[in-house]
Formats: C-alpha cells, structure tokens, sequence
C-alpha cells in the first residue's frame, strides 16, 4: 500500500533579517528575525510526497528534475529523519498504526518563482516538504513544534509555517528547543499590508545566504554590533508597530534592517554584495515617493539577492505604481489593473 499527501506552502520574506548562525548543525541563529508570510496564492511551493514499501530510498524532484544533491543533503536527510522518528514514537504508542516509519518516500516539489535568486524559495521548499511529510505521517504536533525541524533545514523556512506576521525567537538553549517560530499577529490583523515583488535579476544568485552569513560572522566588526544592540531593541520595536499597526515605523524599522544587514555584507571580508545599481535605484526610489508625498507609503526590503520586496498599504497601492510606472514604464503585467490616466494621475 501507499500513502501520500500534498499542500503548498508561502513565501515569507523578513522584515527583520536573520542572518547569522551560532551553530551550524542544527541551524541556530544569532539573532531573532521577523517575516511576513506572502499570500498563498503568489509565491508558493507545492510538494506531495508518497511513501511506499516499495520505495528503495529517499527521493527528491524539484521543479521538474530529479535533485540527488538536495536528496543527499546533511539538510534533508536531517529534516526526514526527524519527521520520521516522531512517526516512529507515534507508532509504538498506538498499534494501529501501519509501521510505514521504516519506508522510504518520494517527494515532488514545484516553485512558481524562480529558484534562488534571493526569493526566499528554500524557505518555502523546506516548510512544504515538513508540512506535507508530517501530514503524510498523520502527526499531530503544532506549526510551532514543527518549526523546529523546518529551521534545521533552512532557518528561514521555519517562519513559513505561519501566515502573517511571524518572529522567529533565536532562544538560548544549546540543543535548539526553544529556537522556533511563533505568530505575532495573523493576517487578518492588518489585512491592507500588501508586498510586491521587483524583480531585478532571476539568476542564481552568487554567494548563497549559509556561505555568506558564515563569511559575515567570522570577519565583520560591524556584525557584533547589529546582534549585540541593534536587532534585539528593533525586535521588540517591529512587534509593537505591528501591534500597533503603525505603517511608518514598521516600515522605517524594514528599510533600516535590510540596509544593516547588507552593510554587515559589505563589511564581511572578502565583501558580499547582493544588491545591483537597479536595487540602488529602487532604494532611491521608495525614500523619494516617501518624501514626495510626505507620508511613509512604501518600504523595501532585500534578501541575498537584487530583487527588492515592497511593503504598502493597500489604499496606498495606485500611488506608488503610478510612481513606478513613471520610472520604469513598465509594469509587467499590472497595467491591466490600472489605466495609464490612472497610472499618470499623480506624477
Ligand atoms: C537574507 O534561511 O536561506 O533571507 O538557514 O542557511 O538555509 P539557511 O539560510 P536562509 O537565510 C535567509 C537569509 C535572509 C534573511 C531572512 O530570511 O531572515
């Protein structure tokens, strides 16, 4: 017999970033970071997975090819075993479970974003494949329970997990129980808060986020700094401005974390660069709407890569395309929302 499960699970991107590890193998972070968890129905990763007892290994498809590094991976096999092993512990508690804790699975995943390019498509992957696994396995444990094994296999998957506003708490203990993700508000708090995705460049990116935090950790001066005083006092502000629903502190808070972690990047030695001259552009962009309609309206942030993600507000939403229209001409698709008279009203 066979058993399988499918679910999607969301992007998250953090608004405050993690980066940085305390230890490495079981993926713990120096610092706490906090997300929001895009819509379900933009940026998302869809896996099913089957196990059999016919199954010979652990198999692993993503996008389409069959991926035998990722299946091969000290992350995988980490993240499969765990699962496996509270499926054992559920089966020697109750007898009428099938022993399927011993087969082995296959697992087809697809991302309907560009793998890599500093969209956050790990985080996605590793929280689809803990959730669908652990739904395969009929477990019961909570999303946060779950975190825990989903950050052992990318430490930003465990904020996926939850939909909304998400923090990631670090925690302290060495055997990573209490580094989890948690819910700081659900959606429906703040349904206005809408992201959209500038895509600067959809190529791989070049240093990947576990290398370049490592690089940052072992040479930036400034990094001490950014973990010591500056993210555990923003942490506590982001939580309150999401409270609080206050826009222009959220967003102040975003921008000025994305620009603190990619100065650590700069400051690493040899120096990591993830932002482009389109990304600068886009900085310089998002302060003058801002300052232009003299009001907070848009914050970027960006992840190891050049794409930058906006945060606004929905009622927000034509003025700042209007302003990205007149850039860029080019909106790439959202010209069928707006009307060009719509789009040229306010520049
Ligand atoms: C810049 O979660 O990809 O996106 O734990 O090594 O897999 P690993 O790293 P990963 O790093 C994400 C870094 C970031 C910031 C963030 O998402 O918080």
């Amino acid at each position: 017999s066979t058993y399988t499960a499918s679910i999607t699970a969301p992007v998250n991107i953090a608004t405050l970033k993690y980066w940085g590890k305390r230890d490495t193998s079981l993926n713990l972070p120096t610092n706490s970071s906090i997300s929001v968890t895009l819509d379900q129905a933009d940026l998302k990763t869809t896996t099913s997975a089957m196990a059999s007892a016919d199954f010979t290994k652990d198999r692993l498809w993503l996008n389409g090819e069959e991926d035998l590094q990722l299946s091969q991976s000290k992350r995988l096999t980490q993240v499969l075993s765990s699962l496996k092993e509270k499926r054992r512990l559920r089966e020697a508690k109750d007898e009428s479970l099938e022993k399927i804790s011993s087969w082995f699975v296959h697992i087809v995943s697809v991302n309907n974003f560009p793998t890599a390019a500093g969209l956050a498509s790990s985080a996605a992957g590793f929280a689809a494949l803990v959730v669908c696994i652990a739904k395969l396995f009929e477990l019961d444990d909570d999303m946060t329970e779950l975190s825990k094994i989903a950050r052992q296999g990318s430490g930003s998957a465990c904020r996926s997990l939850f939909g909304g506003f998400v923090a990631w708490e670090m925690g302290s203990l060495a055997d990573g129980s209490d580094s989890k993700a948690v819910e700081v508000c659900p959606l429906n708090h703040w349904p206005e808060m809408k992201a959209c995705v500038l895509v600067a460049c959809a190529d791989k990116k070049d240093v990947s986020s576990t290398s370049g935090m490592q690089l940052t950790v072992k040479t930036s001066d400034l990094f001490q700094k950014r973990i010591d005083e500056v993210v555990p006092e923003r942490f506590e502000q982001m939580k309150k401005s999401i409270h609080d629903k206050n826009f222009a502190l959220f967003a102040e808070l975003t921008m000025k974390d994305s620009n603190s972690f990619h100065a650590t990047c700069l400051d690493s030695y040899p120096p990591i660069f993830y932002m482009n001259d389109t990304s600068k552009k886009i900085v310089k962009l998002v302060h003058l709407i801002n300052a232009f309609y003299n009001e907070t309206i848009v914050a970027y942030t960006f992840d190891a890569g050049p794409n930058a993600v906006l945060y606004y507000l929905e009622q927000n939403e034509l003025k700042l395309m209007s302003f990205i229209y007149a850039m860029f001409k080019d909106l790439n698709g959202w010209e069928t929302k707006y009307s060009t008279e719509e789009l040229n009203k306010f520049i």
